[in-house]
């Protein structure tokens, strides 16, 4: 059995290499020279080929969501590729629906760019720009979570987005990564004050901008952002609002709750929030006093792991147990929620448990 085990562990690996060695050879040796990208049968873009058609799109400032900064993960830089795409690979499959491959839709990050290529992008990617910003403030704000206050210096407006949305942060190439890398955080402030921006950041093990972020980032130094992204914002409706988030996932949440206070939205709100202890609870005096400001708004802290010193009177357990105990069958609500993916996914099968549908369940997934 130990011997099955370590061929197949052999044959992965040899595999792995060879995969590597044809990548690193390909970039080395290939010269596709230049290639023409036709964009919605108007824009002709030429580029030199041999990149994914992601990078080349965003070194023409033509910005597609990518979370994931190009990993083939979080599968948000989908566009038709309408020619010249070549096969779908295996890397995008897990990512695409039946009806998706029928209609020529590609993982961006995966498609090379080897010889003329014909697409469609929607428009209103058009709109997304990319802005120099100056790291004005970094505070921690738990052990693992910090606030970092931005600046946009390229552009006097700033940049204008929903409450919700996120933007992508670019860090340079340091002693963890073989170049720059970006992901997506999502914004904490209020869309007022659209040239200062705050971002929540927690650092995940050896997580490439995480640790850059955490570890490495100096007040005062210039960055790149590009933005803004995403369809996590308030929808109209007259609907109660359930917020849930856990950690970092409060970020967009409290610029929604920014919004409801500025546009004076009279919607009953309520906010269910999971940390582990109370040093966790980010942010809590900011968001209780919500409760005074806004016309009918229940802040509801839960703590999963509470110490004998937290002394902690409230809710116990995770953000589920909330929705178990609190929320009715078919109760009338939208629900917007924001953290990890497992706790995106238990709440919104709870939610359809209780009858809640997914029309009215809206989320962002931090992996
Ligand atoms: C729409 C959207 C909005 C987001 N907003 C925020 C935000 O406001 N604040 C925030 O902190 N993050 C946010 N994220 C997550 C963020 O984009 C990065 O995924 C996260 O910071 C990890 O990036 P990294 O480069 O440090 O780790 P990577 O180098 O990408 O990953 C290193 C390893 O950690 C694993 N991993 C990646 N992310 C996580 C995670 N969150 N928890 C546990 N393991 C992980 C990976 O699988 C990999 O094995 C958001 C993600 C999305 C899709
Ligand atoms: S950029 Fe994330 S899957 Fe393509």
């Amino acid at each position: 059995m130990l011997q099955l085990i370590l061929s197949l562990i052999a044959i992965s690996g040899i595999g792995a290499l060879l995969a590597l060695f044809l990548e690193i050879a390909d970039s080395y040796i290939a010269d596709y020279g230049e290639s023409h990208i036709l964009i919605n049968n108007e824009k002709d873009l030429v580029v030199e080929g041999g990149s994914p058609l992601l990078s080349s799109l965003m070194e023409n400032e033509i910005f597609i969501p990518s979370a994931c900064g190009g990993k083939g993960t979080c599968s948000l830089c989908k566009l038709r590729v309408l020619a010249g795409g070549g096969p779908v690979l295996p890397t995008e499959t897990p990512y695409l629906s039946k009806e998706e491959l029928e209609n020529d839709v590609r993982l961006s990050c995966q498609v090379k760019v080897r010889n003329d290529l014909k697409i469609e992008i929607p428009e209103e990617l058009f709109k997304i720009k990319e802005f120099r910003v100056s790291i004005e403030k970094v505070i921690d704000l738990t052990d693992d979570i910090k606030s970092i206050q931005l600046k946009i210096l390229t552009n006097e407006e700033g940049i204008s987005f929903k409450p919700g949305q996120y933007v992508q942060l670019k860090v340079p190439k340091y002693e963890m990564t073989r170049e720059s890398e970006y992901r997506a955080y999502s914004v904490a402030s209020s869309s007022e004050a659209s040239r200062d921006l705050e971002l929540l950041i927690t650092k995940v093990a050896d997580g490439a901008v995480s640790t850059y972020v955490h570890d490495y980032m100096k007040e005062g130094e210039e960055l790149t952002i590009n933005g803004p992204y995403g369809e996590f914002y308030l929808q109209e409706s007259d609907k109660d609002i359930l917020l849930i988030a856990t950690g970092s996932g409060l970020a967009p949440l409290l610029s929604i709750l920014h919004q409801i206070e500025r546009e004076k939205i009279g919607r009953k709100t309520t906010l269910f929030f999971g940390a582990r202890t109370v040093k966790d609870l980010l942010y809590y005096d900011e968001v209780k006093d919500f409760e005074t400001r806004l016309p009918d708004f229940t802040f509801m802290p839960t703590l999963s792991r509470p110490t004998e010193e937290d002394r902690w009177q409230g809710e116990k357990g995770r953000v589920t147990n909330l929705i178990e105990k609190y929320i009715p069958e078919n109760a009338p609500l939208e629900v917007y929620i924001c953290g990890s993916i497992v706790m995106v996914e238990s709440c919104e099968d709870l939610l359809k448990k209780k009858g809640i549908s997914e029309e009215n369940i809206f989320y962002d997934k931090f992996e």
